[in-house]
Formats: structure tokens, sequence, C-alpha cells
């Protein structure tokens, strides 16, 4: 069947990013156990049914044999997933290395600690020979199953250099690249010694989309300034080529979190929590454990809190689920550390021998347990230094319809420009403000409570994941449309 403008009714999209939606264990020589992991881009695309969406991407796992590398391909074929296999070292200089020990930071304004940086400065060669290796590696997995017509969907700061890879290969593949984190003033691009190379790079894309507008601008800023193209309101333009820049925020597919709230198990531990913290205030923080998260910072604020209201000591409790993430990058390590210190002093501090006043988990929780303790929250705290979008606001925002709670929300995060005038917007490295913004939550009357949720719930539910991914893909088809009247004119 195909639509008026002669395309087929389902598109075929090759959604790549660095990890792919499942992620597998071994269990014997040709055997698997797949798990849907966690992680924002993989819960926005679940949404998603307009398309034939395949995935393409790196299987979270070393599998140096050729027994495994068949047995799981076959295992992710079902799964309408395509591993693209990393060997260790490559996942070490690739993925620890350049992306999650310098993209990463840089791009959410964190600078390294100064013997970190010197090391970095020393292996910043190699690992960016291994980032660029590791992106020639999805590009030729992407070849290979490449059918004309085809829309491949690049994401994240993990392949940058993708779109080009892509383009040499075949330059009428359709090609989109969309970042999920900031991208940072181009000041701070600037001083990536790569940074040239990867603007070109990402400039080879047919359509390049970032969370909000603010990023979209730097971009342009950084390839004007940086490269010396020219900026035009629809993208940069290099000789005659328009590569098509814009803002495409994200949201989260609210129904499957609204929907979830009436099943037994969800409302069975939705009564378990409420008996369990009885006569208490709940507040919550949901975050994988990275240093943007600002979750240091944030239970800081709450011991301020305790330490000015001592009412308040028996009365509320911060459950704090931090998800380990990343542990093999050194910054991670030593976070974590820091995190379990300051819970310990702060529990040592204010607990009873019946109570304490932080709940602390280093683990991820399934999606029952996930709604069961949005639904009962009564402040959330999403205090990111930075963050692409950060959709833990939106999924708490979605499953508050009935309880109406307080979402404590960054000026930093993506998120700020759409639940700003719903959230208590705060400057996560104000410690004072932080903890002054958590009485005024605590204490907010029922009325502007109301208000101030039924501005965000309208967003939330009505700026989906699903029309995200929709209006990229159509935007990206009629980019290349246009592009080909244009070099026909
Ligand atoms: C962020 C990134 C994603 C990434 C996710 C989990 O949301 O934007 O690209 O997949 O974190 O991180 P990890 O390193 O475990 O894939």
């Amino acid at each position: 069947s195909e639509r008026l403008d002669g395309r087929p009714q389902k598109q075929r999209l090759l959604v790549v990013a660095n990890r792919l939606p499942v992620s597998a264990v071994r269990k014997g020589k040709d055997s698997w156990a797949l798990e849907v992991s966690v992680g924002g881009l993989v819960r926005a695309l679940l949404g998603v049914n307009e398309f034939e969406a395949n995935w393409i991407g790196w299987a979270g796992v070393n599998v140096p044999d050729e027994i495994g590398q068949r047995s799981l391909t076959e295992a992710l074929a079902e799964k309408r997933c395509i591993p693209v296999f990393l060997d260790q070292e490559t996942v070490h200089q690739y993925y620890n290395g350049y992306c999650n020990n310098i993209l990463w930071p840089l791009f959410h304004y964190l600078p390294l600690p100064q013997e970190d940086r010197l090391a970095t400065t020393r292996s910043f060669q190699s690992q960016f020979a291994a980032y660029k290796k590791a992106n020639q590696m999805f590009a030729d997995v992407i070849n290979e199953h490449y059918q004309e017509g085809d829309v491949v969907w690049c994401h994240d700061y993990h392949l940058m250099f993708l779109p080009k890879c892509l383009k040499e290969y075949n330059s009428k593949m359709k090609v989109g690249w969309f970042l999920h984190t900031p991208f940072p003033s181009s000041e701070i691009h600037r001083t990536l010694p790569s940074r040239s190379e990867l603007l070109r790079a990402v400039l080879a894309a047919d359509l390049v989309g970032f969370h909000t507008y603010d990023y979209a601008r730097h971009f342009v800023s950084a390839c004007t300034r940086i490269l010396g193209l020219e900026g035009t309101p629809e993208g940069v333009e290099d000789q005659g080529k328009l590569t098509r820049v814009a803002a495409f925020p994200i949201g989260i597919d609210s129904d499957r979190f609204i929907r979830a709230l009436e099943l037994s198990p969800v409302k069975y531990h939705i009564k378990e929590l409420q008996e369990r913290f009885a006569g208490r205030k709940v507040m919550l923080g949901i975050d994988r454990l990275d240093m943007i998260k600002g979750i240091p910072q944030r239970i800081l604020a709450f011991e301020k809190f305790l330490e000015e209201n001592p009412d308040w000591r028996d009365k509320v409790v911060l459950l704090q689920i931090a998800v380990p993430t990343r542990t093999d990058v050194p910054e991670y390590q030593k976070l974590t550390c820091q995190v379990h210190e300051i819970v310990g002093r702060i529990n040592g501090r204010f607990g009873t021998l019946t109570a304490v006043p932080i709940h602390h988990l280093d683990r991820s929780l399934d999606f029952h347990a996930l709604c069961a303790i949005y639904a009962v929250t009564d402040v959330a705290l999403v205090t990111s230094l930075r963050d692409g979008m950060n959709l833990v606001s939106y999924e708490f925002v979605a499953c508050q319809a009935s309880k109406k709670g307080v979402l404590i929300l960054s000026e930093f995060a993506g998120a700020a420009q759409s639940l700003g005038a719903g959230a208590i917007l705060v400057n996560p490295w104000n410690v004072t403000e932080l903890a002054s913004s958590i009485g005024y939550a605590l204490t907010m009357s029922a009325h502007e409570r109301e208000k101030r949720h039924h501005h965000n719930f309208m967003h939330v539910t009505t700026h989906t994941s699903q029309e995200w991914a929709e209006t990229f893909v159509s935007e990206l088809n009629d980019t290349v449309v246009e592009a080909q009247l244009r070099t026909r004119q």
C-alpha cells in the first residue's frame, strides 16, 4: 500500500544508536538471554508504531568468537535488532574514553579534574582514532543492511562521525542525526582538538536535530565561527549545499504510563508504598548515577533543609534511585563513592532507630514499580547540572493525575523550556535556593499544585515521543525532496 506522495505506508527506518534497546547476556556457547535496557532514547522510541523500525547498535557485550556472533545475530534478529560487534579495546577507547570521558562531560559543560584532563590529553589521539574506527564499523553494518528508500536515523554523541561515513558509501542515503545531549556554546566546543572534523562529519547528514532551539543555535554558531560557513534560518550552508538544522523536543509515550496506573500490580505497589511511608511526604530522585544529574548537590540541599527545619525531620523521606551506568569510567566510580558517603553521613546524622531520611538504591526499578513510585511522590527533584531534555520529569508528570505533586526542575535541563511554567525552576548549583524550594514545594497549597500540574500534564500528554519521531522523519523526507528539487533547478 502506498501513500499519496508515493512513499510506502510503513517506512523502513534504520535507527542507529550506540546501544541497542536490547542487551545480551551470554548463557552458553550459542545461547543468549536478551533484556530490554533502560535509557531515554529507548523509552522514547518504544511508543512509535508508524514506521517499521530496525535497530542497529552495540549489544553491550564482548563476543570475540564467530559462533557467538552468529547465534547472537540470530537471536537479536527476532527483535529487529542488528548488532555491531565492538572488541574490548575499541569499547575501552571509544565508549569509555572518547564518548564518556571527553564528549559527554564537555557537552554538559563539566570540566574534568586537572589530573584526568592531563591524562585525557595524552590519550586523546588514540581515543579519537578509536571513535572514528567504531563509527566506520557502524557504517559498514548499516551499508550491508540498507535498502533503497530506507531512512537512516543516527542518534547521539557516540555517532557524530557516522553521517560522513554513510554518505561516502552512498550519497543518496537519507541520513538524519539527532543529539540527545545539549550542544554546548561554541566557545566550549572550540576547545575540542577534533572540533572541525566532528562538525564537518555531522554536516554530511541531510537533517540535524536537537532538543531545544538553543542547542541548534549553538551548533550553527560553532559551524560559522569554527568552520567559517554560512548560517541561515534553515541551517548551515557550505558551497550551495544546505544541511538543515532544527529543534525537535522529544516527549514520552504518556499513555503507557497513564494506563499502567490502572494495572493491579501497580495498584498493589502503590498501596504498599503508601502504607510504608504513611505520615511522611515522599520526595523522589530517579537518575542514572551520572555527574550531570546533580545528585550530590541535591542530597546536600535536602540535608540543609532538614538542618533548618527540625519539624520536618520525621515527616519527609527522600527516595533516591540511582541506576549505575558506565561503571568502567573512573569519574563514575568516584561519584558512586561520593554519593554513598554523603547519604551515609546524613542518615547517620538524622536517622532514628526506626527510620532514615534517605532511601538510596543503586539499581533500576521495573516498569510497574517505577510507575507506582512516581504516583505516590509528593515532590520530584530533577536537578541536573545540565541535561539534554530529561524524561524523568515527563514520566513523573504523567503519573500524577490524582496526586498533583510538585516538580522541582533544573533550569539547565532541556525540559525547563517545556515544563518551566508548571515546575519550580532552580539553579542546582545553589544549594541554599534548592533547600528553600524543597520547603516551598512541601507546603504548597492544593490550588497552586493543581494549576501547575495541569499546565505540565497538558504538555506531556500532547507532545509525545511518537509525535517527535514522526515529525523528525517527515522533515527528513521533505528535506531530501527539497534538496533534489534545488539541484535540478
Ligand atoms: C543518555 C544518552 C544515551 C545513552 C543513555 C544510557 O541518555 O543520551 O545515548 O544510551 O544515556 O547510557 P549508556 O552509556 O549506558 O548507553
